[in-house]
């Protein structure tokens, strides 16, 4: 019987601020002391991740002088050789420090977006260092909570304006990397620039290296913003531009709860997997939640044990749904099949479709048929819930 242990073939990988949140929010301080990289890539290998994902000052503090900042990477990357885990993401921290409390590539000061774009271009250099393929761009400042505050269509020009300096700037290192825009609606902004996937799969088309451009869709964040994270991603694998994701709880329009995932929205979580493993992602499963405060390190492990495990029972229970003949006969009913099909066969034109000779009685036959997706739902919901035979 599967114990839902996770591999090293499961891709899993977690932020180093996810274990190592220390629970300061706006109403309070710490509740956990500092987790050292070193021990979360030790720990999280043990689990059974097979990488981890740092901001710049995961690993360094923002103050840190060349010596000491090469010291925590040396750190760091000692323990990374000794597990053997891999670093398939990178990002920068553009939101801590107050010089960012405007933002970063669209900051209204210009001496604020210089900064923002040096401090990214030295980070690529340590992800490129460390083998990440991936460049996350999360731009929880850039946005406003007024509407004067901020000239959004400059904001826009700033933000491709960085884009396309950070592209040129990979192409010519010749570095394996590509970028990978993470929306938000809000918070810490009001209102944030690119809330969605769909701001930001528009956004990514006026760029002036496009193909380097996808997207890093949070379960949570597209949830905030009401809408289905797993129609939003399908859409994003659509367009080519799944490049990485990051996998947490949410329960509905809210704050951003980044709760362990498979909590809060279940059935989401459910259709988010079944997405995910049969729609052509094979990039990694990266979990970007917030183990809650009210636990103790062994709370926090126990936190990210269950994104996995949850991960991997959501992944079985998608696996026997697809493969129940039951399942098969009641996709074929609601014409999922049929879905597939183009709607004009081939050297059919919008002519020979006008020609077509329709009887009110073929109109009525239409109008009148039920499209099963009571019963296909049902059946979903029996091997969710455990209970299909
Ligand atoms: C959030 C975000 C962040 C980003 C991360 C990468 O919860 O608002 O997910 O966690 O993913 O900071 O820059
Ligand atoms: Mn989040
Ligand atoms: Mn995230």
């Amino acid at each position: 019987m599967n114990d839902y242990t996770p591999t090293r073939e499961d891709k899993f990988s977690f932020g180093l601020w996810t274990v190592g949140w220390e629970g300061v929010d706006v109403f309070g301080s710490a509740v956990r002391e500092p987790l050292a990289p070193a021990d979360a890539v030790h720990k999280l290998s043990e689990l059974g991740a097979y990488g981890v994902t740092f901001h710049d000052n995961d690993v360094f503090p923002f103050e840190a002088t060349a010596a000491e900042r090469a010291e925590h990477i040396a750190a760091f990357r000692k323990a990374l050789d000794a597990t053997g885990m891999i670093v398939p993401m990178a990002t920068t921290n553009l939101f801590g420090h107050p010089i960012f409390k405007d933002g970063a590539f669209t900051a209204n000061d210009r001496a604020v977006r210089r900064f923002a774009i040096r401090k990214v271009l030295d980070n690529i250099d340590l992800a490129a260092e460390l083998g990440a393929k991936i460049y996350v761009c999360w731009g929880g400042r850039e946005g406003a909570e007024s509407g004067a505050a901020k000239d959004i269509r400059a904001a826009l020009d700033r933000m491709k304006e960085a884009y396309d300096i950070l592209g040129q700037y990979v192409l010519d290192q010749g570095y394996d990397i590509r970028f990978a825009v993470e929306p938000k609606p809000n918070e810490p902004r009001g209102d944030i620039l690119l809330p969605t996937i769909g701001h930001a799969l528009a956004f990514i088309n006026e760029l002036e290296h496009p193909e380097m451009v996808g997207l890093n869709p949070e379960v949570g964040h597209e949830e905030m913003a009401g809408v289905n994270f797993a129609h939003g991603i399908a859409q994003a694998l659509w367009h080519g531009k799944l490049f990485h994701v990051d996998l947490n709880g949410q329960h509905g329009p809210r704050f951003d709860q980044d709760l362990r995932f498979g909590a809060g929205n279940l059935r989401g979580a459910f259709w988010t997997v079944d997405t995910l493993e049969n729609a052509g992602y094979d990039g990694p499963r990266h979990f970007d939640f917030k183990p809650p405060r009210t636990e103790d390190m062994a709370g926090v492990w126990e936190s990210a044990r269950g994104c996995m495990r949850n991960y991997l029972i959501l992944r079985e229970k998608s696996k026997a749904f697809r493969a129940d003949p039951r399942v098969r006969e009641a996709l074929a009913a609601s014409k999922l099949n049929e879905l597939t099909r183009p709607t004009l066969a081939a050297g059919e034109t919008y002519t020979t479709l006008r020609e077509e000779d329709w009887g009110d009685a073929d109109i009525e036959a239409l109008a009148n048929r039920g499209m099963g997706f009571e019963r296909l739902d049902q059946l979903a919901m029996d091997h969710l819930l455990g209970v299909a035979k």
